[in-house]
């Protein structure tokens, strides 16, 4: 289905009573889906069988690395023969592109690029990705899709304020938006003061921002004394870092719009390689056409069944200038059966990342679980920080969270009670709680830095 047709002849549904949002439970007419949406769960796993024969052999026959590590795992492209053969396969690591950089991976000429983007990495080297024209077509409508998923629709305004650049969130969305037939306005991160009087004066349907600088935009509404639920806003696209179900009632509630969750990665193409549909609301599903998960034991790396949580690993199914076989993603998360498209499965909301987990004196523990019993506190506001540090041989933490503004001293005691009180009952380990002002601390002008690990320093 082409983009100009879709959604030509859609109008909004009703507007239910509380305002602007489209109704929920409402499935998106079967005219604005691409074929793939419409496919049987055996047409998909066909197709993808396909094209992942089609992939292994071009990462086997273009990418040096590939070739080397296939012939060490002794398989070869055609020893692929059903989906589940894909497990014989090695998998592929952030080392294996930062051992490669910058373009060791790609599989076509440097001719053939058409862009590239690179993952800040917090350590070491930057992690650089590339597209041909048709991997840039294909993102562009991956992201389309992901939009009507959530939500938008053709001549909706959309503000993009994903940062541009290098980072894949800031183009990626710009270019599936107008794919999707949006008029975009292109914000970028930042400037916060200017973002929020954008809103007010072009009046876009949509929102496409990182969750935490979403709340960061919520405060200077309430700064600037305007009601964050008067804007034109009907529906948010939410990702690049992690969120809870606490999150999504918490900016639904202050904005009165839908949040829906988007889910993608540099390495794998950028935003757009899984999206919550609004109807339903019940995790991601994955594009499943154009790229195969699993969920393996992310210590032994044992291939796990649906349903059993562990981390998520991809391989790409048409990518042409850096294919990627069984890429190890470090989220942690699900995949359970589709629901809004049955044909593709969904992954539950992430978790978290191996690399952010905390083990404090034997106990693992999630920012996301903290951030869920800090929105389940009425006193508190959804600003918070993990702060690691080393007293003697022990690990401590403590929750540095904001009060909210009406909250009164007593409040704020019993609040910090409440935190240390449900940590310890929920996750089963101590921790101090300190609740600080209103707008103390930094905020997010993108993907936000929860965990502050001083243990070195102390
Ligand atoms: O963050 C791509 C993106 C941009 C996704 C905009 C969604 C919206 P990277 O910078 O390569 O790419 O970071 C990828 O971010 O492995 C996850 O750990 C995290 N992440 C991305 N989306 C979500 C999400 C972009 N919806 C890394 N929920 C991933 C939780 C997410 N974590």
């Amino acid at each position: 289905m082409t983009i100009t047709e879709a959604g030509t002849t859609e109008s909004w549904p009703d507007k239910p009573p509380t305002g602007k949002a489209p109704r929920l439970g409402e499935p998106l007419p079967e005219a604005l889906r691409d074929t793939a949406e419409r496919m049987s769960r055996e047409e998909i796993r066909a197709l993808q069988l396909e094209r992942l024969q089609h992939t292994l052999r071009h990462a086997y026959t273009n990418v040096p690395l590939y070739r080397r590590k296939f012939d060490e795992a002794g398989v070869r492209p055609e020893d692929c023969r059903t989906l589940a053969d894909i497990a014989r396969f090695p998998f592929t690591t952030k080392a294996d592109l930062r051992d490669t950089y910058p373009f060791g991976m790609f599989a076509v000429p440097q001719s053939e690029v058409r862009r590239v983007h690179a993952s800040s990495g917090t350590t070491g080297r930057p992690t650089v990705v590339g597209y041909t024209e048709r991997d840039l077509s294909n993102w562009a409508d991956l992201i389309a899709r992901s939009l009507r998923a959530a939500g938008a629709r053709p001549g909706d305004k959309l503000h993009n304020a994903y940062g541009y650049g290098l980072f894949t969130g800031g183009l990626g969305a710009h270019y599936g938006a107008e794919r999707a037939g949006c008029t975009v306005i292109p914000a970028s991160g930042g400037m916060t003061a200017r973002q929020v009087q954008l809103i007010q004066d072009f009046e876009p349907a949509v929102i496409m921002v990182t969750p935490s600088y979403l709340l960061t935009l919520l405060d200077e509404f309430e700064r600037q004394g305007v009601d964050p639920r008067s804007t034109s806003l009907r529906v948010g696209v939410f990702g690049a870092e992690p969120w809870t179900e606490e999150m999504r009632r918490e900016i639904e509630e202050r904005m009165d719009i839908h949040a829906v969750d988007i889910y993608g990665l540099s390495e794998v193409m950028g935003p757009g390689v899984a999206q919550e549909c609004v109807e339903t609301k019940d995790g991601l599903h994955v594009w499943e056409d154009h790229f195969l998960p699993e969920v393996v034991d992310p210590v032994t790396d044992e291939a796990l069944p649906d349903g059993a949580p562990g981390e998520l690993v991809f391989t790409s199914l048409t990518k042409e200038a850096l294919p990627v076989i069984r890429y190890r993603t470090r989220d942690l998360t699900r995949l359970l059966p589709g629901t809004a498209r049955p044909g593709m499965r969904r992954m539950e909301k992430i978790t978290g990342r191996c690399d952010d987990m905390i083990i404090l004196r034997g106990v693992n523990l999630f920012p996301s679980q903290i951030e869920e019993i800090v929105l389940q506190t009425p006193a508190l506001a959804p600003h918070f920080q993990v702060r690691l540090s080393r007293r003697g041989r022990m690990d401590h933490l403590t929750v540095r969270v904001e009060a909210r503004h009406d909250a009164s001293a007593p409040a704020r005691e019993s609040a910090a009670a409440a935190v240390t009180k449900r940590v310890k009952d929920v996750i089963g380990v101590s921790v101090a709680v300190d609740v600080v002002d209103p707008d103390t601390l930094e905020r997010s002008v993108g993907k936000i830095r929860r965990v502050i690990d001083a243990r070195d320093k102390d």
